[in-house]
């Protein structure tokens, strides 16, 4: 069975309140986001590969460790590109791959219209990510897709979850580690985490 972290840090508990809290801005809160995703994958990038390399300093050669990988993040359309500067500011070098998919607001199903990979991902180290795990259905649809294109190595990274999204994803995917900032109660009847944050889409673009 895949890793499920859920990470229980200061930092991260603080930003959760700020994006949790309605009276947030969509300023606010994508700044919250962000900083959430940075500081949950320096630690989750801990176990990247890397090889020895010498390099030329000034003075003499050092022995270094550089990433043997690509890493891409995949974020899954809309609320999942709010994550992925924040991202991007801990590992610049990554590409960054869309899948497009909508919850059906009546079925809870997901519907596929978008998917734009780069060159190389199929051996390159992905970090799918989406704020929100709740039926678990557009993550474990996501995942499926990638896995059909040839992805080897691929990890989930989600702010929010609920226990049903998270049993969905371990049974459908039990090879694949979920990182999340937090593990909430249960979904509403409307398939909606509570407590939750409400809808992420809306609230990191204020269409709502
Ligand atoms: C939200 C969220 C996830 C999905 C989670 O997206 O960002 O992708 O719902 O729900 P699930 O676990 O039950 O599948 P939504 O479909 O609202 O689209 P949006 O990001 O474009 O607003
Ligand atoms: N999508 C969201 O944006 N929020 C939820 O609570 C559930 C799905």
């Amino acid at each position: 069975m895949g890793k499920l972290v859920i990470f229980d840090h200061p930092l991260i508990h603080h930003k959760l309140s700020i994006i949790r809290n309605e009276l947030t801005t969509p300023q606010d809160f994508r700044n919250a986001v962000s900083e959430i995703a940075s500081l949950m994958t320096y630690d989750i990038t801990k176990e990247l590969p890397t090889k020895d390399v010498n390099i030329k300093t000034p003075v003499a050669i050092a022995k270094c460790k550089q990433l043997t990988k690509d890493v891409v993040i995949v974020p899954i359309l809309r609320a999942g590109l709010g994550m992925v500067d924040g991202i991007l500011s801990v590992i610049p070098q990554a590409k960054v791959g869309h899948i497009g998919l909508y919850r059906d607001e009546k079925t809870l199903e997901p519907h596929e219209y978008y998917c734009k990979l780069p060159d190389g991902v199929t051996n390159a180290n992905v970090l799918l990510v989406d704020p929100m795990l709740a039926t678990g259905g557009s993550v474990s649809y996501a995942i499926h897709l990638l896995k059909q294109l040839g992805i080897k190595k691929l990890c989930y990274v989600g702010l929010v979850g609920a226990p049903t999204g998270v049993e969905r994803i371990q049974k459908d995917h039990p090879d694949v580690d979920i990182y999340l900032a937090s593990l909430d109660e249960k979904l509403n009847e409307n398939g909606y985490i509570v407590p939750g944050l409400g809808d992420c889409g809306d609230r990191l673009f204020g269409t709502k």
